[in-house]
């Protein structure tokens, strides 16, 4: 992962660059990078916009080819890329950035970053994995109007962190990663999400429909389904249909 890079000075967002390469079929070495230093239509989750101050921080994307991963169990291919993410940040943080579900990056409570995987099917079989990742690394500064408190690498370590030796750190974890689940240990890589999950076996208040409700989270399936317990009775919730209150 990253031996190619492709950096470019500006575009829309390195997903639907990234996207429309894989969709011509034009041939493309595994573990391609598409870096950019500004991005003028960033997106995030739940068609979310991703706005990132150009040239301070890392907006890239992957691109990977999972195809002995059974559809049913795509989100193990989430799971893959979050540890690997947190773990290499965890390198230069010294610890405490944890993925938040389903791949959100938290330190404490703020929000550093977030991964946007775009899996590409061709009829019932995968076809490619495009796998966005935006992390705040030396923007200060972010809008007083945002809702998940932003908070970036420079922030906590109070100096600026080298985007390119960042991105090489974060690209050898998520191989390491990558290549676990392709040795089909996949008990192994859901603990190690598992483990570092934010609010993992922490009681705490979330809301779906309308309603506040109190639960501990145990488990994320490979489908990537939250595993709650509320009440003594077991729930699994999907993406957009719960949200994590403060
Ligand atoms: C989120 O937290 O909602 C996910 C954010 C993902 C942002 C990255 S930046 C690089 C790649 N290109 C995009 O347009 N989005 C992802």
């Amino acid at each position: 992962v990253g031996q190619n890079l492709i950096r470019l000075p500006e575009v829309d967002s390195t997903n639907n660059f990234l996207k429309a390469i894989v969709s011509n079929s034009e041939p493309l070495a595994e573990g391609t990078v598409i870096m950019a230093d500004k991005q003028f239509a960033g997106r995030g989750q739940q068609e979310n916009t991703w706005y990132s101050e150009p040239g301070m921080n890392l907006t890239f994307s992957i691109y990977l080819s999972p195809l002995f991963l059974p559809i049913t169990s795509q989100f193990l291919l989430n799971m893959a890329v979050s540890v690997g993410v947190r773990d290499a940040i965890n390198d230069f943080l010294g610890g405490g950035l944890k993925v938040k579900w389903p791949n959100d990056l938290y330190y404490n409570d703020q929000k550093l970053g977030g991964i946007l995987i775009e899996n590409i099917l061709s009829g019932s079989k995968y076809k490619a994995g495009i796998v966005g990742i935006g992390i705040n690394v030396n923007q200060l500064n972010f809008d007083p109007m945002l809702l998940n408190r932003p908070i970036s690498m420079g922030k906590i370590l109070q100096r600026d962190v080298n985007l390119l030796e960042l991105l090489a750190k974060i690209c050898t974890h998520i191989e390491a990663q990558y290549l676990r689940l392709r040795s089909g240990n996949f008990n192994s890589l859901q603990n190690s999400y598992l483990s570092g999950l934010y609010r993992f076996k922490e009681k705490a208040s979330y809301r779906r429909l309308g309603e506040v409700f109190e639960g501990t989270i145990i488990d994320v399936t490979e489908q990537g389904l939250l595993v709650m317990l509320s009440n003594g009775i077991e729930k699994h919730y999907n993406f957009k249909e719960v949200e994590f209150l403060n």
